[in-house]
């Protein structure tokens, strides 16, 4: 079968564990992968407010605290707690022949 264009594949599913999150980058983009509760979350690595590396932050159940000024996101809703406006960057992703492939357009 013939992926669409913009679905690339970034990492073997087995490779994320639950409770980690694991950095790939595509076309340059930082793009972090985080398995919580089971449930599989792709966002941009760059948090919204100052562009730190959630990839150096914390998890805690499905939110993800950024490191630089400790600003709490829920990854299924993708907003900032204080100010929902203020949204993680998330990318559609999916699940084929083993591997986790991600769709590049921001959802
Ligand atoms: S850069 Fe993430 S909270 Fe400030």
């Amino acid at each position: 079968m013939v992926e669409p264009a913009n679905f690339v594949p970034v990492l073997e599913e087995k490779e994320l564990q639950e409770g980690k999150m694991k950095l790939v980058r595509i076309e340059g983009l930082p793009i972090l992968l985080i398995k919580q509760q089971g449930q599989i979350y792709v966002i941009d690595d760059r948090c919204p407010h100052m562009g730190c590396a959630f990839s150096g932050g914390t998890l805690e159940g499905t939110t993800i605290i950024c490191p630089c000024h400790d600003w709490r996101f829920n990854l299924k809703t993708r907003e900032y707690e204080e100010e929902p406006l203020i949204k993680i960057t998330s990318y559609e992703w999916k699940i084929e022949s083993g591997k986790i492939w991600v769709k590049i357009a921001e959802e």
